[in-house]
């Protein structure tokens, strides 16, 4: 599937308007900027009447947008090419083989001061996860640590983010602009390049930074994860349900935060510290054993489903991609979105292009007069690089 063919229209772009209101330094933009027909109408004729003509043009000259075939989605979820269940599910008791036998206390001695250093009052952190190639100057840490002093009310939460660095070089750079960095070291495995999907490193990786969110859990401390690769623009706390245990974004939300049919993202989540969490995360982790060469992400979109789950009493919330949107999903409403993720992308090089661009797009919006921010007509100019075609192989 062809990515949208934007750029080829021979029409001036939304740049021109964008223009009027002095933001030339953009790179020709997509026609998108504009998504509604009637709000586009609204704006140009607020701003200058003689574009009415030409905008009215350009949008319904726009090819279609580009959809994900959600559908197919669900229905892979509901039947996935998995082996046949290699362990037996959780007995009533819900007694489950031991993840670790180690003792987290003994695991990381340093973890319980960094928790509590960085913790708000409430016993919430913020984490995120790094590797060498995320890590090197202009990267994506840069650009993740730069939106939160961009955004509204989110500069005064970077003293609450924990980087856990998965390799050397990552813990070095994170040492160099934040104080609260964490060195998850491990024995065999090299994080340290850049891991595209479901290669075994990407695997190691994803599973390990699950058992360390656990962890987390098990000290006591609330969490919000975001991966490095998601922008922040608001403060997420708004918009999070005071009654869930865990609360995770979604690839694709069906418009009810309760529905399982919600396809979840792993990305980012709001998870509190209780025993129904600890145990969901040690579920979780452990159900990596019935779904070998899955992510954490696919398992938890299989798992949802269990009665393991309802059983020990955790209430899951899905987030909103209004809110909490990404390339797979945008907000459609820069007036309340507060995430963008770089879903839906494949490659380190498409992920920083198009987050380049994401970032443009919020600075542009926080220049408009607050009457144009009013019309909501602005809309992001992304994919580019990445692709939502990805998605529906
Ligand atoms: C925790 O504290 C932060 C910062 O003060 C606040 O924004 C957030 O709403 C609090 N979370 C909860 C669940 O009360
Ligand atoms: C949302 O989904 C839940 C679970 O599927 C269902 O029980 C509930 O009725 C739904 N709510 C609405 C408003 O559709
Ligand atoms: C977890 O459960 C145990 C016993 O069932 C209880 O003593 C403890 O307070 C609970 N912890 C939390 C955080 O709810
Ligand atoms: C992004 O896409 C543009 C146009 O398709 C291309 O010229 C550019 O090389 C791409 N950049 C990256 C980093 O892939």
């Amino acid at each position: 599937m062809a990515r949208p063919s934007r750029q080829t229209l021979g029409l001036p772009s939304a740049t021109s308007l964008r223009r009027l209101h002095g933001h030339s330094q953009l790179a020709p933009s997509p026609v998108s900027a504009f998504r509604k027909s009637g709000a586009v109408l609204l704006l140009a004729a607020a701003v200058a009447l003689p574009c009415v003509v030409l905008y009215r043009a350009v949008v319904s000259n726009a090819p279609p947008p580009v959809q994900i075939d959600w559908d197919r989605r669900l229905w892979r979820e509901w039947d996935p090419p998995s082996p046949p269940v290699l362990v037996p599910e959780p007995e009533e008791d819900g007694v489950l083989n031991p993840i670790s036998a180690d003792d987290p206390d003994c695991d990381y001695p340093q973890l319980g001061q960094l928790l509590q250093e960085a913790s708000m009052d409430n016993k919430t952190v913020i984490l995120t996860t790094l590797n060498a190639a995320w890590a090197t100057p202009g990267s994506v840490i840069d650009l993740f640590i730069d939106s939160f002093r961009r955004g509204i009310g989110t500069s005064s939460l970077v003293k609450h983010l924990v980087i856990i660095s998965f390799d050397g070089k990552a813990y070095k750079r994170c040492a160099e602009i934040h104080p609260y960095c964490f060195a998850l070291v491990t024995d065999n495995v090299d994080f340290s390049q850049e891991k595209r999907f479901l290669t075994a490193g990407y695997l190691e990786m994803m599973w390990r930074r699950l058992d360390f969110l656990r962890l987390v859990l098990e000290k006591g401390y609330n969490f919000i994860f975001s991966d490095a690769d998601i922008i922040w623009f608001r403060s997420p706390f708004p918009h999070f349900y005071p009654d869930g245990d865990f609360q995770i974004a979604c690839d694709h939300y069906v418009g009810n935060a309760t529905d399982l049919r919600n396809i979840a993202n792993g990305g980012f989540n709001y998870v509190k510290s209780n025993n129904q969490s600890t145990e969901f995360y040690k579920f979780w982790y452990s159900s990596r054993l019935r779904y070998p060469g899955y992510h954490d992400q696919d398992v938890f979109n299989f798992i949802k489903h269990a009665p393991y789950v309802t059983d020990i009493g955790l209430t899951i919330k899905f987030l909103s991609t209004t809110y909490f949107g990404g390339i797979c999903e945008p907000s459609g409403d820069f007036n309340e979105v507060c995430t963008m993720h770089a879903n839906c992308c494949v490659g380190l090089q498409s992920k920083l292009h198009d987050l380049r661009i994401i970032m443009e797009d919020w600075r542009d919006y926080m220049s408009m007069p607050p009457s144009l921010k009013e019309f909501g007509a602005f809309s992001w100019r992304v994919p580019q690089n990445c692709s939502l075609s990805l998605l529906n192989q």
